[in-house]
């Protein structure tokens, strides 16, 4: 394939792409996007693999390297759980760090594209640049991700780590990455030059560590937007060390569009988005809310299955507030055929969707579509928030720090501030959860002390087939 035709199908492929993100913005026309992804990766890989770089013994590599990555592609996609995707995306973020690292050093060393030698000038000094901040933040990427990886998964701890002086170690950091950049550009792959490259990479591992560690438990949401943006411009920069107009474009639409979830995370947290990156959010621990007086308060009364179906069958509205604990179940295809049943009766049953419910943007929306609910019964927090105190029932299905009034009332709360739903506006809020276990940010939730809530304990599936039996 000439460059002509290979530039063509990169353009197609850019083309789709950007479809690809429009139609991944509406759940109706979601699949189409995923298609059109497709069929642009497809197109981007063949004009890459056909055209004028690859020759020789390159076509083996390429094989090689394509048959060991679909082989653990297939079998990761086969066994991943749907509660477990957050940790898989964050870890294949840190895949595109690590490759924006490597990419720089086999660049720098003339392994891979130019190395520079035959450059002169402002193209040479360009060329450095491009190396120098492809590899850092390749390697803040990489060391981020891993880390928020380890948290996802719970082996490393959701508290943020708020070490004394943090602020000025960063800066420190930040300062020394500027210093080296000094001595790496037009150091003529001096020992000098290759010294600073390696340190730079160092701290840039540290500090990738150090900013995600200081990180608390709420604040994941966009940590894990924000290294998805990291990912998109170690991507672009790599595109610009291999000199490949596509990985720029793609690069840049993915951190561009990573960035505006950020945004749009921080809004719904209602958080500014320097305050998530300084860290130090959410480190209370979570035990029972003491009472005014210091007496520790009462729970609310217990509930069960078959009181809470009278409820439902004897109310006009109802709305469904699923949270993590509804994918950790796998409950959504039960609570689609409640949810059938009741509006069968003409009892209104509507869902509200918090936009950091669960554990990944758009969670809760992709387990709602999976069951087949009815897009226009699924709501956004701020399209239902003020119809709460019209409704007779709400049930919370496996959410905690989503529906926690502390975010409103409590100045001192580690939420305080974040938008949340107003469950306990309405006439009976039902939590289902399995104990007293604390939400991700393992903060206390008063909405299980209110006179208007019923406890309903144990697995949300086994909560919700019992009630789907009895309205039957
Ligand atoms: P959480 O606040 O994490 O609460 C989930 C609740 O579900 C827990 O209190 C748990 O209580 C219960 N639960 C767990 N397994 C269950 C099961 N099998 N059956 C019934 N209940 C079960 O969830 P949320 O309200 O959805 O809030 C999301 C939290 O995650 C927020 O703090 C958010 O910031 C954070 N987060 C979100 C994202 C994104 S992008 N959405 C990413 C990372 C972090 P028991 O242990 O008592 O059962």
């Amino acid at each position: 394939m000439n460059e002509g035709l290979q530039t063509i199908c990169y353009i197609v492929a850019s083309v789709l792409f950007i479809l690809a993100l429009g139609g991944l913005s509406n759940q109706e026309t979601a699949r189409r996007g995923n298609l059109y992804g497709m069929i642009g990766m497809g197109l981007a890989l063949a004009a890459t693999i056909l055209g004028p770089e690859v020759h020789g013994a390159g076509y083996a590599w390429l094989i090689i390297a394509m048959v060991i990555g679909s082989a653990i592609g297939l079998f990761l996609a086969k066994r991943v759980q749907m509660t477990e995707m957050p940790e898989l995306v964050a870890i294949l973020h840190s895949f595109v760090g690590m490759a924006a690292v490597l990419v720089g050093y086999a660049g720098y060393f003339g392994i891979a594209g130019d190395s520079g030698h035959t450059m002169e000038g402002a193209a040479k000094t360009i060329y450095e640049i491009e190396i120098y901040i492809g590899v850092l933040i390749g390697a803040v990427t990489f060391t981020g991700s891993v880390v928020a990886f380890g948290k996802l998964k719970g082996i490393i701890t959701s508290k943020p780590l708020t070490l004394t002086g943090r602020h000025w170690m960063n800066l420190g950091l930040g300062v020394a990455c500027i210093i080296l950049g000094g001595v790496f550009v037009g150091g003529e792959h001096s020992s000098g030059a290759v010294t600073a490259l390696i340190v730079m990479t160092l701290i840039a591992f540290i500090f990738g560590v150090h900013m995600v560690m200081a990180i608390g438990g709420a604040d994941m949401p966009v940590v894990v937007s924000m290294l998805n943006s990291y990912s998109g411009w170690a991507a672009a920069a790599t595109g610009f060390m291999l000199n490949n107009d596509l990985l720029i474009v793609t690069g840049a639409l993915v951190g561009s569009s990573g960035a505006i979830l950020s945004y749009i995370m921080c809004r719904a947290m209602n958080r500014k988005f320097i305050s998530v990156i300084a860290g130090g959010f959410g480190s209370e621990g979570g035990v029972a809310a003491p009472a005014a007086d210091g007496e520790q308060q009462e729970y609310a009364p217990e509930t069960s299955a078959d009181e809470t179906a009278e409820m439902l069958l004897n109310a006009k509205e109802v709305v469904i507030v699923p949270g993590y604990g509804m994918a950790v179940a796998q409950a959504q295809h039960t609570i689609n055929d409640i949810t059938r049943k009741l509006r069968a009766k003409d009892i209104n049953v509507r869902f509200a969707i918090h936009p950091v419910a669960g554990r990944m943007p758009g969670h809760m929306n992709v387990l709602l579509a999976e069951a087949k609910v009815p897009y226009d019964v699924v709501l956004e927090m701020d399209e239902i928030n003020d119809d709460l105190p019209q409704v007779d029932v709400v049930l919370v299905i496996g959410a905690n720090d989503i529906v926690n009034p502390s975010a409103l009332d409590d100045p001192n709360s580690p939420i305080a501030g974040m938008p949340v739903l107003e469950v306990w506006n309405s006439g009976t809020v039902v939590v289902m959860k399995r104990g007293r276990g604390v939400g991700y940010a393992g903060v206390d939730n008063p909405l299980f002390f209110r006179d208007n809530t019923r406890m309903l304990y144990g697995d949300a599936k086994a909560s919700v087939d019992a009630i789907l039996a009895d309205i039957s």
